[in-house]
């Protein structure tokens, strides 16, 4: 069975709360039951994790991607620090979309650079929730 795995960056456990004029009025489990339901439809297995933490995802990433096909990921802040976490994606060549829930291009400069952009399949956002569905 295809074994999929999503992972939300930090501060995304505070969705529904956190900037909803930005964010939206979902919360995290709101768009982790709808990924589910999604992965279900497909027949696929579905794995999600949020972490506010960049050695976890590391430690995550390293620990299950002999096991699962594909990745959706959010970074989240990490977008525009991590060059740990993209040495890990390109360390374990683990094919991933790039996930934002708002349009990091029409916000603040330090947004506008990605680490991740370059070396993932596609960048979806600007769409809230339905990035992530999307992808
Ligand atoms: C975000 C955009 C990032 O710039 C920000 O730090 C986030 C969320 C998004 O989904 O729109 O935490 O990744």
């Amino acid at each position: 069975m295809t074994k999929l795995m999503v992972i939300h960056g930090p501060n995304l456990h505070l969705l529904g709360q956190r900037q909803t004029q930005i964010y939206g009025t979902l919360s995290l489990d709101d768009i982790n039951f709808a990924l589910q339901q999604k992965a279900k439809h497909y027949g696929y297995e579905l794995l999600t994790k949020q972490s506010n933490s960049e050695a976890e995802i590391i430690d995550y990433i390293t620990a299950n991607y002999n096991d699962v096909d594909f990745l959706i990921f959010n970074p989240a802040a990490f977008t525009h620090t991590s060059i740990a976490i993209y040495d890990t994606l390109l360390a374990t060549e683990l094919q991933f979309i790039e996930v934002h829930l708002s349009s990091p291009a029409k916000r603040e400069q330090f947004r506008h650079q990605s680490y991740f952009s370059k070396i993932a399949l596609g960048t979806i956002c600007g769409l809230g929730a339905n990035s992530y569905i999307l992808a």
